[in-house]
């Protein structure tokens, strides 16, 4: 089982980033609803750092999945017999996907800066404000974050819909390679 991405399989290390932020992602996506509900106190602040810390790990797993892409690239898509436009159809859900695994943390970090309280990752590291406090930048970018991660629920339907499609309709490998390589 190797490493690297070959022409017709995946190797393990993009597998596993694929997973570990699929489920990073759906977490977030409860977490950042249910923080979004409540009123912020002393005694759920940590909810808050948590959403934040980890939002900042899965844009940075983001960032080492990208670059690993460049060095070991993920082999095509198994589109014998898939009509055109569903293979342009995965490959723009694809780039949507890495694009907003970008821009999500990126909106919510520069919304937090704006409310001029630190943003700390797990508790220790202190991140530089990229925006100096601001009301506006604070509604704006908060409103960004919102509009974003909804989009991305919508595409993750999509995306995972496509893939069980394939499992159960096509009888191909698609998601078994993603699974076992
Ligand atoms: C929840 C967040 C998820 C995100 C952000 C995500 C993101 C992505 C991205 C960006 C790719 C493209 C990989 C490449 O560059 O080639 C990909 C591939 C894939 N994903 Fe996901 N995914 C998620 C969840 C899921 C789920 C739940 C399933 C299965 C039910 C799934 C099944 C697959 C499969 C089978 C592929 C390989 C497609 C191919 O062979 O071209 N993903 N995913
Ligand atoms: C992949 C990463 C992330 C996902 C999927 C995500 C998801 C979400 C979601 C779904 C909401 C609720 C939005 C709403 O109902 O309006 C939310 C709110 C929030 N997010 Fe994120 N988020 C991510 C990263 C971040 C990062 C990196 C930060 C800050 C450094 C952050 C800060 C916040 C804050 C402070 C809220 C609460 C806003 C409020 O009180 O209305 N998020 N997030």
């Amino acid at each position: 089982m190797g490493a690297r991405n070959t022409a017709r399989d995946f190797g393990w290390v993009t597998r596993l980033i694929h997973w570990l932020t699929a489920l990073g992602v759906i977490l977030m996506l409860a977490l950042g609803t249910y923080i979004a509900s409540i009123r912020p106190s002393l005694g759920n602040l940590w909810l808050f750092g948590l959403h934040k810390s980890l939002g900042l790990s899965l844009f940075a797993l983001t960032l080492a999945r990208l670059s690993w892409h460049l060095l070991s690239p993920p082999p095509a898509p198994l589109s014998e017999g898939v009509p055109r436009w569903q293979v342009t159809a995965a490959r723009a859900v694809h780039w949507m996907l890495y694009a907003l695994l970008l821009a999500i943390p990126l909106s919510g970090w520069i919304a937090s800066a704006a409310t001029g309280i630190d943003v700390v990752l797990f508790g220790r590291l202190t991140l530089p404000p990229i925006v100096p406090p601001s009301e506006t930048l604070d509604r704006l970018f908060f409103g960004v974050h919102g509009v974003l991660t909804s989009l991305l629920a919508v595409l993750i339907l999509l995306h995972a819909g496509a893939a069980v499609h394939h499992h159960l309709l096509r009888r191909d490998r698609t998601l078994r390679r993603m699974i076992e390589g």
